[in-house]
């Protein structure tokens, strides 16, 4: 005969046992197997597209931005290394000013975390004067990163663990990759590799939709997924004199630069061969055409650039 289905608590009644320190283990042994086996079953119900975010968010009984930010964040973080030399290609560089903004001109040192294929760290590398450490976890990124930028140094490390001693740089920018941090331990950390009154720059290139072609495009890229990053992320103790600048400006790239750029979209990489192909293809058929593209080998892209900074109290 069947076994009645036992309910959680009755469960919890069976491992925990006669309780004490042996059932705390027992608890945690179980606690990490059933973890790793929700993760298993939601990257199955994800991969073979059985189930929305939306739907196992009300399973785990979270919203769907907390289960997508939770189980495809990690994935989406570690995905840019497939894609390394279509983040080099098709990903646009930071304007001037917002680089001479978030580093201020009295800093001999500064720490670009989460770097990359280098495409901040050249610009602060071409600094005269400007010591130059980039900490990037992803090894084909950090070859990308160590050919574009021979003379930073660069390191394996992350945001929660960086690998540089107390109080080792002035500034510390972070592009494109805020949000892909655990801020809460992100900040202490960053803190801890600060001198006294050092500033912490964040950057991130925004396309501007005010532009139909644009707007267009987004709509092509958002019918598969939408990321909503927060590019004016509250900065916490232990920084103060918190600023916000936008800077417009447009970028120039080839047709297949732009395709790059979409294909080194973190949600692109992670999806499924059959749907990107299908969205590389829409883009294709947008660049072909729309009116304000169609026949151009050469594009401008409008972006605003936004920027953060903050100083260490
Ligand atoms: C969108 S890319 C931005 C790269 C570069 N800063 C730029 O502006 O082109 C995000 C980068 O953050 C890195 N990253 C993801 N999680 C990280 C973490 N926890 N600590 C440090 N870097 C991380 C990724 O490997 C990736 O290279």
């Amino acid at each position: 005969m069947a076994q009645p289905m036992l309910h959680g608590m009755e469960i919890v009644e069976e491992i925990e046992g006669s309780g004490g320190l042996g059932g705390v283990a027992r608890m945690t042994e179980v606690i990490a197997a059933l973890e790793t086996r929700r993760t298993e079953l939601i990257e199955q119900l994800r991969s073979q597209r059985l189930a929305s975010w939306e739907e196992i968010g009300q399973a785990c009984g979270m919203t769907r931005q907390g289960a997508s930010r939770r189980w495809s964040q990690q994935a989406q973080a570690t995905s840019f290394g497939d894609a390394a030399a279509a983040y080099r290609r098709g990903r646009p560089p930071y304007p001037s000013s917002a680089v001479d903004w978030l580093v201020p001109s009295t800093a001999k040192s500064v720490l670009d975390l989460g770097a990359g294929t280098g495409k901040l760290t050249q610009l602060l590398a071409a600094r005269e004067g400007l010591a130059v450490t980039a900490v990037e976890p992803l090894p084909a990124m950090r070859e990308e990163l160590v050919a574009t930028v021979p003379s930073a140094d660069v390191r394996d490390g992350s945001a929660e663990t960086i690998p540089l001693g107390n109080k080792a740089v002035d500034a510390v920018v972070v592009a494109q990759a805020w949000h892909w941090f655990d801020a809460a331990t992100a900040l202490p950390e960053i803190a801890r590799v600060l001198t006294p009154g050092g500033t912490l720059g964040l950057v991130w290139n925004i396309r501007d939709h005010r532009v139909p072609w644009v707007a267009e495009l987004d709509r092509v890229l958002h019918r598969h997924t939408r990321q909503e990053i927060d590019t004016a992320p509250s900065i916490g103790t232990p920084f103060h004199e918190v600023e916000r600048l936008d800077v417009r400006w447009e970028h120039a790239l080839t047709r297949p630069e732009l395709l790059d750029l979409v294909a080194s979209r973190s949600y692109v990489i992670t999806m499924a061969a059959k749907d990107r192909d299908e969205l590389m293809h829409q883009v294709g058929e947008l660049l072909d055409s729309h009116l304000d593209l169609r026949g151009r080998k050469n594009l401008t892209m409008p972006y605003i650039t936004r920027c953060t900074r903050a100083r260490l109290s």
